[in-house]
């Protein structure tokens, strides 16, 4: 399997008869990436990269490529020592519906146990997508950091309307860690304890 610990790996599927190649991403995707993600970002569904951002976090980045062409990809970007987020998650219209989000999910999940960590969250629209992928929604506030990073410079920030859903990966420490401590947050621009909201 792909990872970075392994950059040399690449991993190939057969989708609607086409070979995909699934590898970690490298500085020449750039140009693609940044295509893609920005023509999902200019339709609000996603959060726009610049050229600087991808090249500062470019081996977070997995792609899938069809021949020549980005079929798609996604990024597994490290918050704490246990949790990661899986973001940047865009398969190209073109390539939809055929099994390759799920390809890359199932690649970035493989990378975050292989690094140790607990569990990996997104902010999304299509939480459908993540539950067959094995994720569940939580509470926005059981997800510490997030705000620090991303959350401050969007655009929605005041009125988020994603849901945030999570996938555990070390269910013992996962439940744990939830029975700790309140997690810190963002309200009005000045740094907050959020309550750690149980359904
Ligand atoms: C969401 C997205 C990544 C899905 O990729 P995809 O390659 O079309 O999905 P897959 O073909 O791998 O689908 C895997 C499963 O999820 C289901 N699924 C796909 N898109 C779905 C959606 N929007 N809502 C609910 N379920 C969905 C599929 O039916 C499939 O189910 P199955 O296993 O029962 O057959 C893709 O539509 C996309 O890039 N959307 C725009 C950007 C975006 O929203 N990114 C997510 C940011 S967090």
């Amino acid at each position: 399997m792909i990872s970075a610990l392994r950059p040399d790996l690449v991993e190939h599927a057969t989708i609607s008869n086409k070979d995909i190649e699934v590898r970690k991403a490298s500085m020449q995707d750039i140009p693609a990436l940044l295509d893609l993600i920005n023509g999902y970002a200019a339709k609000g569904i996603m959060l726009s990269r610049t050229e600087f951002e991808l090249s500062e976090n470019m081996r977070d980045f997995m792609v899938a490529y069809d021949g020549k062409v980005l079929a798609g990809c996604g990024a597994l970007h490290f918050y704490s020592p246990t949790m990661g987020e899986i973001r940047s998650l865009a398969i190209a219209e073109s390539h939809k519906k055929h099994g390759i989000g799920r390809l890359m999910v199932d690649a970035l999940v493989y990378e975050a146990k292989l690094y140790g960590l607990d569990a990996v969250f997104a902010f999304t629209y299509v939480d459908g997508f993540f539950a067959k992928a094995g994720f569940h929604v939580v509470e926005r506030g059981e997800l510490p950091l997030k705000a620090w990073k991303d959350c401050l410079r969007c655009p929605k920030f005041q009125a988020c309307d994603e849901i945030a859903v999570v996938r555990v990966l070390r269910p013992q420490r996962w439940e744990q860690k939830q029975q700790l401590h309140p997690v810190l947050g963002v309200e009005d621009g000045s740094v907050v304890l959020l309550p750690i909201l149980r359904s």
